[in-house]
């Protein structure tokens, strides 16, 4: 495989092939190029380093970490520090990916300085390469001073959990003109305050290829159809690892709480029927020691 082209097919990847580090730069050629982007969350090295191997174009430290991993009913209360604290994990396991890291709920919404901040910290201090926020116009001077200080931007529009009081929801958005219209012109603002790249979630699907033609920046679609320049998805919900609730537009490849299910029921038996440990789980001594060990053991028991 090309060391100088973002990932390809599966097959092409495997455990041993050292892919180039994809940019925000190769985000913008594949559009160019019509070839779609990749990208899939992750909240943890195994995680990171398995989909990282699997080739794919990015991976998000998203803030589905607040209820995917850490139990939420919201994605609202997860923290600057616990989003630094996977994001490590991620940028230990994925050498390859474009790494993004999500701005969590008010690390961002209170001043254009405070969001500079904060992003900042995901480069320095959770080895991202760039960082994801909520929202559209009301977001173009934080995304204009975090660009500024160099720091790649991903904007998110549409379905935006951070905002689901406001929203009455997690529910689609854009499905009215005047909706359709007022994200098209967010779309726009945020291309003109420096995005790299658009999040669009739970939008029409002909809105969403309207919004990708008319931006030049790739959009990456989750709920939003086809016609993007690129698809994300919940790795939980893509491994069925996420029982609560499975979004309507999520394609599920695996149902990893069945097997984790099956696994534990089979070691709680096994302990209990002593089929675990076997004896190739076991560590033993030689003859010559076992019996030298019980020689100055009961000696000692004598001298004692
Ligand atoms: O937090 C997240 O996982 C996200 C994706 C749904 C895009 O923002």
């Amino acid at each position: 495989m090309s060391t100088t082209t973002i990932s390809t097919s599966t097959s092409q990847h495997s455990a041993s092939t050292l892919r180039k580090k994809v940019t925000t730069l190769n985000f913008r050629q594949k559009k160019g190029r019509g070839e779609l982007i990749t990208m899939l969350t992750a909240y943890d090295y195994p995680t990171a380093m398995a989909i990282d191997r699997a080739g794919i174009d990015s991976i998000l430290v998203g803030d589905s970490l607040a209820m995917v991993v850490l139990g939420y009913e919201n994605t609202l209360p997860v923290t600057m520090d616990e989003m630094l604290h996977h994001a490590r994990a991620v940028a230990r396991g994925a050498k390859s990916a474009l790494l993004v890291g999500d701005m969590p709920f008010m690390s961002y919404q209170v001043s254009a300085d405070e969001a500079l901040r904060n992003a900042g910290r995901f480069l320095q201090q959770g080895g991202m390469d760039a960082v994801k926020l909520e929202g559209g116009r009301e977001r173009a001077d934080a995304i204009r001073a975090i660009v500024g200080a160099g720091i790649p931007v991903m904007g998110h529009l549409g379905l935006t959990p951070q905002s689901v009081h406001q929203l009455g929801g997690f529910r689609a958005q854009g499905k009215t003109a005047s909706e359709a219209k007022h994200l098209l012109e967010d779309a726009k603002i945020l291309e003109d305050a420096g995005a790299f790249s658009l999040v669009l979630e739970s939008v029409p699907a002909r809105l969403a290829e309207t919004i990708s033609k008319q931006i030049s920046i790739p959009t990456i679609g989750i709920g939003a159809g086809a016609g993007c320049d690129g698809q994300v998805l919940v790795t939980h919900d893509l491994l069925g690892l996420f029982d609560r609730f499975t979004p309507k537009f999520v394609k599920q490849y695996a149902n990893f709480h069945e097997a984790m299910n099956k696994a534990f029921t089979e070691y709680i038996d096994d302990v209990e029927t002593k089929r675990f440990p076997a004896a190739e789980h076991t560590v033993e001594m030689t003859d010559d020691e076992w019996n030298d060990f019980l020689r100055i053991t009961n000696d000692g028991l004598c001298n004692s």
